[in-house]
């Protein structure tokens, strides 16, 4: 295993080993609220410490974007991307869906990355031509090869809301012409579930690079396509993702070229 992404599960593990300590006592949690409906507590502050922490230890030169503010820019080529707590709202709620995620870019190629659910101790991890992981066992996106039966996950807008009237066109045509959908309120968790086959594909806008760095190389790594909704692959500056197998990919995009204004898709 390449040391960087062994160090990475070594923050990602005890990241979330602190999140589920947290988590049993929500009660004496100290929330802020960002920005509307947008939260921060002690927990994703002291995981984003944590992470930073330990990758600094090894690596001190090297970059870190981190959500809460905790990272630091370097001229390094090595750039880590860091997300201490995906699923903030589940976190606070006491619902049990939220994950940590920690990405590696080396020479702005997304290289190794890390999403780890420490409720269900599941670790999800990839490094670049090496395929994916759950707990060290090889995975791979599902072989369903309709939109018809597929399962999607997706998130729907709850801080901004310019996006919604696209977003409910292209929810409202999945919903009838899929499986089903999801919305499990992790979009790194989205991300690895669709890597290891828990449901065919995956969309969002708006997201931040942290949300999906990580998650983007798990699912291709695991033989699945993620783009942006253009069909390139500028979606950690875009924020909008769109993830799946590769038989139901072109069908997902051109749902999305269909009900998503043009200004939105960029
Ligand atoms: C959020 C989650 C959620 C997605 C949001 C993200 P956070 O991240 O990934 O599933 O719908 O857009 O911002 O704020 O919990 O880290
Ligand atoms: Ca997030
Ligand atoms: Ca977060």
């Amino acid at each position: 295993m390449h040391p960087y992404l062994n160090i990475a599960i070594e923050a990602a593990r005890k990241a979330g080993a602190l999140l589920e300590r947290y988590f049993q006592n929500l009660d004496r949690l100290q929330v802020e609220e960002k920005a509307h409906n947008d939260f921060v507590s002690e927990a994703d502050r002291r995981a984003e410490q944590i992470i930073v922490d330990t990758l600094h230890k090894y690596y001190p030169e090297h970059s870190i974007i981190a959500e809460e503010g905790h990272g630091r820019r370097t001229r390094s080529e090595v750039e880590w991307i860091i997300d201490p707590l995906d699923g903030t709202t589940n976190f606070l709620h006491g619902f049990p869906h939220f994950a940590v995620s920690i990405a590696c870019r080396i020479k702005g190629r997304l290289s190794h990355g890390v999403i780890y659910d420490p409720i269900r101790d599941e670790l999800f991890a990839a490094s670049r031509g090496e395929g994916a992981r759950m707990n060290n066992v090889r995975i791979r996106v599902s072989e369903v090869r309709h939109l018809s039966h597929a399962l999607l996950a997706t998130g729907v807008p709850y801080r901004e809301f310019d996006y919604v009237d696209g977003y409910m066109n292209s929810l409202r045509y999945f919903m009838m012409h899929t499986a089903g959908i999801r919305r499990p309120g992790s979009a790194a968790l989205d991300l690895a579930y669709t890597a290891c086959g828990r449901v065919e594909g995956y969309w969002e806008l708006n997201l931040r690079p942290w949300d999906i760095a990580a998650g983007a190389l798990i699912v291709r790594e695991a033989g699945g396509i993620v783009t942006d909704f253009a069909g390139g692959d500028n979606y950690l500056k875009s924020g909008n993702i769109l993830a799946a197998n590769p038989h139901i990919i072109r069908e997902i995009a051109k749902v999305i070229a269909k009900t998503i204004p043009e200004s939105q898709r960029k």
